[in-house]
């Protein structure tokens, strides 16, 4: 287990709009350059960039056409490098993102693979016998190819599904078992690639759609299994990288996969949805949400069985949200984001800071879908630096900019948050500071649930030596105290009475000793 993940804090980038520093509107590597010391002033020590590679953009780079290759529109390999170059001597870990599960349906494997002629990539790829081969249960592109067969796709339709074989096989005519040659290359094609960015510095990946890659294996026991032999690949060979799955199940992806990290994800109803986005009929019924309606059962149904499980192997990931969801503004108050990050920067595991998230970036609605974002659309929009043109952004024409800046006049920037006492962002730099300075609040210490009861609104916990007391309703509410120690962080106003805490409405603590 690569040792730097410990103190780990990663900070997630979505590179058409973090910073253009060449004006033609879209973000790129040169841009995130710049604002390396920006990042690191937060407090965060780890990237996480989305793909940068070349693409047709069908779906905003997960739709990758030359692996090896970096998309024009974000620089050059050797942008990559001076990238790599600086943020290692900052301190700062690189990973990249990594999409094993499909291709664009213009990589020039796909294209080898749709001929009729049969070629080294004709497997590399699930085709059905003929085009007359179409059972309604696969998503298929029918019809379409040279090649007499219908292709899978694995998300949208310009993302042909790579082939791992399937682990129960219905369909012998054209199905391949897990265990099979062709299969077996694929695993080769995609530590290829893995080398090569691991070869050049990169220190690992962010793995799309980890349990995507063998199909009718509902017990993902065969994926698991590639995973596990890549894992071996990086102990022997990349001992300090790392990967992270988009998996959310992480006694599969940790302790049968080997993943060193699995993202808590927001799957409606779950325990991440429950705790932060659980509308229910329009209304918010989350934990951490101004309705305080919510409870944490849920959370600590899932959180109780996988923390304890999966511990010594790896660490589960809590992140502030992703490019993939509505921006946590959408569901929560300033007052309830703050609480929230409070929670997230003292749990267990490694967080992960979506860009913007610092400075409460809105969801921008009614945005024309880019790139395959469609709802996901509205949380792309460009970081908000400062008051100038484009909010810092991009010197660009509006009109050229990748996405459109939020156009409120109360906006928020980093220049409007930086300094201002109370700002999401300040509160998140002192959280982040405090899971730096002390180990228990990191994976020193394990997670203690003191408190936690149907509709109090308290929730309380303890790690090492430290308790962390949250009060999420509007009222006053008085705890008894678990130690009267040094308060190392607070939100709101607070009283100690002997042994009593009295906490203000939407507040936290954290007390020491
Ligand atoms: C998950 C990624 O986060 C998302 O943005 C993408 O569209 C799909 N996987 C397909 O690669």
């Amino acid at each position: 287990m690569p040792k730097w993940l410990e103190n780990a804090v990663f900070y997630e980038i979505y590179p058409q709009s973090y910073y253009d520093s060449n004006g033609d509107g879209i973000g790129d590597l040169q841009g995130i350059i710049e604002k390396l010391p920006y990042i690191k002033e937060l407090g965060c020590n780890a990237l996480w960039i989305n793909p940068i590679y070349d693409s047709p953009f069908m779906d905003a780079g997960y739709d990758v056409r030359d692996h090896k290759k970096v998309a024009p529109r974000y620089g050059t390999l050797d942008d990559v490098k001076e990238l790599l170059s600086t943020a290692h001597d900052m301190g700062i870990k690189v990973l990249f993102d990594l999409v094993p599960g499909h291709t664009s349906d213009q990589n020039e494997w796909f294209l080898q693979s749709k001929k009729a002629e049969k070629n080294d990539y004709t497997d590399t790829y699930i085709f059905t016998k003929s085009v007359w081969d179409a059972p309604p249960q696969y998503r298929l592109m029918c019809g379409i190819c040279e090649r007499d067969g219908n292709y899978l796709v694995n998300y949208f339709s310009s993302q042909p599904a790579l082939n791992y074989g399937f682990y129960d096989i219905t369909h012998p005519a054209w199905q391949m078992p897990s265990d099979c040659d062709a299969a077996k290359n694929t695993v080769e094609l995609i530590k290829d690639i893995m080398r090569y960015w691991m070869d050049l510095g990169v220190d690992g990946f962010r793995v799309d759609m980890a349990d995507s890659l063998v199909k009718n294996d509902d017990e993902k026991i065969a994926t698991s299994k590639i995973w596990a032999g890549i894992r071996e690949m990086m102990d022997k060979d990349y001992p300090e990288c790392a990967l992270v799955s988009e998996w959310c199940n992480p006694q599969r992806s940790i302790n049968d996969g080997g993943f060193h990290m699995d993202f808590y994800l927001d799957h409606y109803g779950n325990g991440y949805s429950t705790l932060f986005r659980y509308l229910v009929d329009g209304e918010n019924k989350s934990f951490f949400s101004d309705s305080a309606k919510g409870d944490l059962s849920t959370f600590l149904s899932e959180y109780n069985v996988n923390y304890p499980a999966t511990k010594d192997n790896g660490y589960i990931c809590f992140m502030t949200n992703n490019h993939d969801m509505p921006r946590a503004t959408f569901y929560m108050s300033e007052e309830m984001i703050k609480l929230s990050h409070t929670f997230m920067m003292t749990m267990p595991g490694v967080p992960f800071v979506y860009y913007g998230d610092e400075i409460g970036m809105r969801y921008q609605t009614d945005l024309v879908s880019k790139e395959g974002g469609f709802s996901r659309t509205g949380s792309r929009t460009p970081m908000q630096w400062d008051s100038s043109k484009n909010l810092g952004f991009s010197t660009a024409d509006e009109s050229k900019l990748y996405l459109p800046v939020d156009k409120s006049d109360d906006a928020p920037t980093v220049e409007n948050n930086i300094g201002r006492k109370g700002s999401i962002y300040e509160n998140l730099k002192t959280l982040i500071a405090l899971r730096h300075e002390y180990e228990d609040l990191r994976n020193g210490s394990d997670f203690e649930l003191v408190h936690a009861e149907k509709g109090d609104n308290l929730f309380i916990y303890k790690r090492g030596e430290f308790t962390v007391y949250f009060n999420v309703s509007k009222e006053k509410k008085e705890v008894k105290l678990k130690n009267v120690g040094e308060i190392v962080f607070m939100l709101g106003d607070y009283e100690i009475n002997g042994e009593t805490l009295i906490l203000d409405g939407r507040n936290a603590v954290i007390i020491k000793g």
